[in-house]
């Protein structure tokens, strides 16, 4: 295994995960990188690390330039395992380096994590003279965790970003223009919505910190590296990061015997009808990570259960909390079900959707068996006029 150049005396020596498929709750379908660079200069730097099952990809990858131990610097963005894993073998065959992470939480992490190694604490706009090059450090907390930060380097126009921008997408070509653009586009937006949308007012803090450097690169530690298509990536985290809307509906059910399907199609058909999009979900057929994808720009969301037990359906109740902890921001929902005794269900649904904040766009509708024809009927009519009245 070899480094990749991406600019002269920079290298990319990070490792592909073509297996992963879950990334605590997140699927990822498309697996992921977790990349580290390695830059060749006065002062010779490793930025971030990998996770600890590929640092023999790292070391080998590092080796094929120069002898891990001239590693003289570290520098670690971000303490989570999936960027920081393979750092006690690295500072083992590097004894002389250093690790600089965010003060105080990067070195809160890294002391918890790895306990007593060497350390030097760094703040926003502090920089670090490399040789040719200076590392400037800009803190960026809860992106994704309390110690994120980024590193650039001014005389490159490169920035290390780790977390942000990046994407769960396993992929040998390391540069976005060797890919789909859609694909990583749709990748990225993903990896914001199931990751950085809690953390949304802190992203805009760091965004500020940002906006007015000159980037030609940007390098990210999952996935692609943005070159050209930086117009594209960012255009994406300001829709993101300002949750601009569309006129998008998403539905979401679970149905023991057909009838709640049958609401949940006469829901989706009547934002259809309407001109607006549309998205249909039965929760047993696909992941709640895509479904959240496509939440984070939806205006509407429509939950629906049949009641099993007393309680709504278990995978729609998995999907409220997963939704509830990413909180995506400005819903109008209907909450829906059919039922055959006591229909709990629908009640749960709407107070779960109210407990997050979301406003109704019409009354919970509960449907006793099948449904019947003036039920739908009456039913659409309600979602017509609850849109007609939002013009
Ligand atoms: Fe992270
Ligand atoms: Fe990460």
């Amino acid at each position: 295994m070899i480094a990749y150049k991406i600019r002269e005396g920079i290298y990319w020596v990070g490792a592909i995960d073509w297996h992963l498929r879950l990334f605590h709750g997140y699927s990822t379908d498309k697996g992921t990188t977790y990349n580290a660079y390695l830059i060749l200069d006065e002062k010779i730097t490793l930025i971030d690390n990998v996770k600890a099952e590929f640092t023999e990809e790292l070391i080998a990858r590092i080796s094929s330039v120069i002898d891990p131990s001239k590693i003289e610097v570290i520098i670690s963005n971000h303490g989570e395992p999936d960027h920081s894993g393979s750092l006690p073998k690295i500072l083992e065959l590097a004894p002389n380096a250093k690790v600089y992470c965010s003060s105080p939480n990067g070195v809160k992490i890294l002391n918890a994590i790895y306990g007593d190694i060497p350390i030097i604490p760094v703040k926003t706009n502090d920089t670090l003279s490399i040789g040719k090059r200076t590392l400037q450090f800009i803190q960026a907390p809860m992106v994704h965790w309390p110690d994120n930060m980024v590193t650039y380097i001014p005389e490159e126009k490169i920035l290390f970003s780790n977390d942000i921008y990046g994407q769960h997408y396993a992929t040998a070509k390391l540069f976005d223009s060797g890919n789909d653009l859609a694909t990583i586009i749709h990748e990225a937006k993903k990896y914001y919505a199931n990751i950085v949308l809690p953390y949304t007012k802190q992203a805009n803090k760091y965004n500020d910190l940002i906006k007015d450097f000159d980037i030609e690169m940007i390098a990210t530690a999952h996935g692609v590296i943005w070159k050209d298509n930086l117009k594209e990536i960012l255009a994406l985290y300001d829709d993101l990061l300002n949750s601009r809307k569309k006129e998008k509906a998403i539905v979401v059910y679970d149905s023991m015997w057909g009838n709640t399907d049958v609401m949940a199609r006469n829901i989706m058909e009547a934002f259809m009808e309407k001109g607006i999009e549309v998205r249909l979900y039965n929760i047993n057929n696909t992941e709640d990570s895509d479904i959240i994808t496509e939440i984070v720009d939806a205006k509407y969301l429509a939950v629906g259960s049949s009641t099993l037990n007393n309680n709504m359906l278990p995978k729609i109740a998995g999907f409220l909390y997963y939704l509830k902890g990413l909180a995506p921001v400005d819903l109008q929902y209907i909450a829906f079900g059919s039922y055959g005794w006591g229909g709990q269900s629908i009640k749960q649904i709407s107070d779960f959707l109210d407990g997050i904040g979301y406003k109704p766009l019409i009354e919970p509708v509960k449907m006793l068996y099948n449904p019947t024809t003036d039920g739908l009927t009456s039913l659409k009519q309600a979602i017509f006029l609850a849109l007609d009245q939002q013009k």
